[in-house]
């Protein structure tokens, strides 16, 4: 007898059906609690908002060490976003892209890399590393990405006799990981401590995964560290990795400083790290509610994987939003926004646009065309790592499907409450052995 008789399972839900309303007066991206409340009602506060107020102002929710200044303009249309994303002139990325608060001066100074500046300087540090994350380049490693992937789909399968497991903890964080941490150079004992590092960063807001400020500092500095100490023994001992491309590296006839090579660090390990493990996750919860899109994927696999893994990620949008800056006062929609004005990009609601994607409430593996924003909105800023996401999960579902194919959420998951990055902290998943 395998457990999976008497496996509970999550709710099955009919694919395409709208969200819940709900009504402005309960809407207010500001307060913690809107991002205590389950997916569906974030998902129909933005339909509202789409709806009835495409761009609205908000308040900035304050935690302890990261005062909230000013509010912000809210960008909820997926046309709006993808303008704005494409006129960095006018939307810039500078002082910061990636927080709605303040960013305290304790840690600014590592949090300040590409993202959250404008081109030149962005555009030649990005060169430093791009070559890494090209199609040709990404396609040549995967094969160590597959093996990496079909270890970590055996290990949960033999750890687990009883065919029960913590989906994140065993196989979606773990890929993403790796793999990053594989090309940063990072030695496979240190991996443990780069995944606290970034959780703790990135989980900023959920007391049970993040910390109070003074434990976000510290990992924030102790990530930093790490980094020089690694940069410092890649100058004397160059490798085939990032780290020893970003020591080598001249930016404007200069060589980057400690402080701009560990910044730079702690981007490429969070990025690399925290969204792929939540679009995985997210993709096995679809999977599971609507079964039927399972069947069609697995019934042919490589057939559907490309829109499949596109489809998961407009579906789980990873990243919720990113901040711009007005760099001259516009007018967009009707509403007139000032120079130094906050404004934010929920691709979130983009994603959901009834007026960009034919009934965007579907989970459908097969959409095409399907030009979601789940990677930004394009522009100068248009995700780095992509092309590796993508065979990424590709590859995990595909040892999935090979080993495990049953393999279902047998829970609901542990939303992180964030309104940046929409993690899943934690999903029991069962299958049959
Ligand atoms: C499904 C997985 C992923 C999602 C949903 C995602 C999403 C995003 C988004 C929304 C942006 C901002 C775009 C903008 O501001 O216009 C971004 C930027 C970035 N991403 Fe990803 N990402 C993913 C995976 C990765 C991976 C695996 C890496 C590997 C290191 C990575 C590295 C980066 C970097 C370095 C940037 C900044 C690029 C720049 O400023 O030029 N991402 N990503």
């Amino acid at each position: 007898m395998t457990s999976t008789m008497h496996r509970p399972g999550i709710a099955r839900r009919e694919n395409g059906v709208p969200p819940p309303d709900v009504p402005m007066a309960d809407i207010d991206l500001g307060s913690l609690e809107f991002w205590e409340r389950d997916d569906d009602l974030r998902d129909g506060a933005f339909a509202t908002l789409r709806r009835e107020s495409p761009i609205s102002f908000f308040e900035v929710a304050e935690f302890p060490g990261f005062a909230a200044g000013a509010g912000h303009w809210a960008l909820t249309r997926f046309d709006d976003i993808h303008h704005a994303s494409r006129h960095p002139e006018i939307f810039s990325s500078i002082p910061t892209s990636t927080s709605l608060n303040e960013v305290p001066p304790e840690i600014a100074e590592f949090l300040g890399s590409m993202i959250s500046l404008d081109d030149p300087r962005h555009l030649r540090l990005r060169t430093i590393v791009n070559r890494a994350f090209t199609p040709k380049v990404v396609a040549r490693i995967e094969e160590s990405v597959r093996e990496r992937a079909r270890t970590i789909v055996t290990n949960m399968v033999a750890n687990h006799r009883d065919a029960e497991a913590d989906f994140v903890a065993e196989a979606s964080s773990l890929l993403p990981l790796q793999v990053i941490c594989d090309m940063m150079g990072i030695p496979e004992d240190d991996e443990a401590k780069v995944f606290h590092w970034t959780t703790v960063m990135l989980g900023f807001g959920d007391d049970e995964v993040s910390g109070e400020f003074a434990d976000i500092v510290a990992v924030v500095t102790e990530m930093a560290d790490y980094a020089m100490r690694l940069a410092e023994e890649r100058r004397t001992n160059p490798r085939d990795d990032l780290t020893t491309s970003l020591v080598q590296a001249e930016v404007d006839g200069e060589r980057l400083t400690s402080v701009e090579i560990a910044s730079f660090f702690i981007l490429l390990s969070a990025a690399g790290n925290e969204t792929t493990r939540n679009a995985i996750s997210h993709g096995m919860v679809a999977l599971t509610r609507y079964p039927e899109e399972r069947e069609k994927w697995w019934s042919d696999f490589h057939g559907v994987a490309a829109t499949a893994v596109e489809e998961i990620v407009r579906w789980a949008s990873p990243v919720i939003f990113m901040r711009r800056n007005l760099t001259q006062d516009i007018e967009m929609s009707g509403i007139k926004m000032k120079a130094g004005d906050k404004v934010s990009l929920w691709y979130n609601s983009g994603n959901r646009d009834e007026a960009k994607f034919a009934n965007p409430w579907l989970f459908d593996v097969t959409r095409d065309p399907n030009p979601h924003i789940g990677y930004g909105g394009g522009g100068a800023h248009f995700c780095l790592g992509a092309n590796l996401a993508r065979r990424e999960m590709r590859v995990l579902f595909e040892e999935l499907h090979r080993q495990i194919p049953d393999i279902v959420a047998a829970e609901e998951p542990a939303i992180l409450h964030s309104a940046f990055i929409h993690g899943i902290k934690r999903l029991p998943v069962a299958w049959t052995t």
